[in-house]
């Protein structure tokens, strides 16, 4: 009778360690000057908690490994494309399965393919790479969130739906040419929210009647389901991989990072419906990332990301995943920092300008926030505000991304503490100003200075 305990515990033991690095505060600061205050400069052995991202950093279990030494390297027809092609295929029910060394290769394939100047691609909010790549084909990327996704502090089940009634506005459009409505499961950009299936199902109803495909990015689509599960009528006995055959089978196609929910360090896929899209993105593949049945990955990282796609819809994995994130939003809470609400499945976003007021957004108050977390207990989150998007951000945020089934509770406890110690010394935290920045994605780059 597990059900009597209320410890959701990691479900897995730890086989295979890797040290941590602890630093004192001085060595940090001088590491900080020297990255001039740009977390993305940081050497890894610099950090304690990393929580840069959750893309590619996942730990991956015992059956990954042990598969990917059945690795079939062969250039053409491996048998290890087969395994991944029959593990997307049962979830996906798409014909076309084309590998892809990440969910950008995939994204650039089908732009490449679909996108001409002018065109308009809807999504719930674009992530960065999916929005530059339809950009660089000329495309015009169109956001349109639902409006509760606005409010960060007002909880709502499914923040990352679409607006139904601004999608028909655009496809209603005679001049406006859209080649494709895009959903993206869980939406990264506006806090790792969920996407209804209600919502979903909306979706495709619109695009039937005005026949224009539906594609998902499907890189937390596991995460995505589990919300499903846990939230929206009707879902509560359905086993995840249930509803994940169910959101895939409204789609024409899907684009993964198999980095996220594919729990692997590499890896991606582009599956589609249309046998002649199919074959031209198989032309455009071969020219630039490898034959269909590798692209540019190898046999043993196909191997993984079938294994992975497996153990992600396991229920004692995803109930673990999304208390984690849960667990840490509510300790932040607790110690009233602000936070968006509720806690996404992949990350939790910690809201900088309501902590610090007294730091104009000219001065980044994500990036002072983050440089603090940094500073004082060595964790390393992501500026999310107007150091990453300039006069477009929407909000000031320093995300804290988990990364898949690598830190421990204690870990996470040691977070809180860092954040709620911030948290409490926040009148004497100072901005910051860029002394040196690149002409695109700034961010990953540039060079600040602490005001005085
Ligand atoms: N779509 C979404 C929703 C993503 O979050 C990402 C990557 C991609 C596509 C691109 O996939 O990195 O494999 O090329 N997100 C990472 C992040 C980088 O930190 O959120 P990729």
């Amino acid at each position: 009778m597990a059900d009597q305990w209320r410890t959701i515990i990691e479900p897995f033991r730890i086989k295979s360690v890797e040290p941590l690095h602890l630093t004192s505060q001085e060595q940090r600061e001088r590491a900080l000057e020297r990255a001039g205050y740009n977390l993305f400069a940081l050497q890894s052995d610099e950090v304690l908690i990393d929580l840069l991202t959750d893309s590619g950093t996942g730990a991956m279990s015992a059956e990954q490994w042990a598969s990917m030494m059945r690795g079939d390297e062969s250039y053409a027809g491996s048998a290890s494309y087969e395994r991944f092609r029959s593990a997307v295929h049962d979830l996906t029910g798409l014909p076309h399965v084309i590998p892809v060394h990440q969910g950008r290769a995939a994204e650039r394939i089908l732009f490449a393919e679909t996108v001409k100047a002018g065109d308009v691609i809807p999504n719930n909010t674009h992530f960065d790479t999916t929005r530059a790549n339809i950009e660089h084909d000329e495309g015009v990327a169109l956001d349109l969130p639902c409006p509760e996704a606005s409010d960060t502090q007002t909880p709502a089940p499914f923040k990352g739906n679409m607006d139904l009634g601004k999608l028909e506005d655009l496809l209603a459009r005679p001049d406006i040419n859209v080649p494709m409505v895009f959903l993206t499961v869980t939406n990264n950009s506006i806090g790792g929210q969920p996407v209804s299936m209600a919502n979903i199902r909306a979706v495709r109803e619109i695009c039937d009647r005005y026949a224009v495909p539906l594609f998902i990015d499907a890189a937390r689509f596991a995460e995505n389901c589990w919300f499903v599960i846990e939230r929206e009528d009707g879902y509560e006995e359905s086993t995840p991989k249930e509803v994940a055959q169910e959101l895939f089978s409204y789609a024409d196609g899907a684009t993964m990072s198999a980095k996220k929910d594919g729990l692997v360090n590499i890896g991606g896929f582009l599956a589609v419906k249309d046998d002649e899209l199919a074959e031209r993105c198989r032309a455009l593949l071969i020219l630039t990332e490898g034959f269909p049945t590798y692209g540019g990955l190898a046999g043993r990282d196909l191997e993984a990301i079938a294994q992975g796609l497996h153990e992600v819809l396991e229920p004692g994995y995803l109930r673990y995943r999304a208390r984690t994130a849960a667990y840490l939003a509510e300790k932040c809470w607790e110690a009233g920092v602000p936070t968006v609400r509720p806690a996404g499945g992949h990350a939790v976003y910690l809201d900088a300008a309501a902590i610090l007021p007294h730091i104009p957004r000219e001065q980044f108050p994500a990036q002072a926030l983050a440089v603090e977390l940094y500073r004082l207990g060595g964790v390393r989150g992501v500026e999310v505000g107007s150091v990453m998007f300039g006069a477009a951000a929407q909000q000031e945020l320093v995300r804290l991304a988990l990364p898949r089934r690598v830190y421990t509770q204690s870990h996470i406890d040691y977070v809180i503490e860092v954040v709620t110690a911030a948290f409490h010394r926040r009148t004497s935290i100072r901005g910051f100003r860029i002394v040196d920045e690149p002409p695109f994605l700034r961010h990953f780059t540039a060079r600040f200075a602490e005001l005085v």
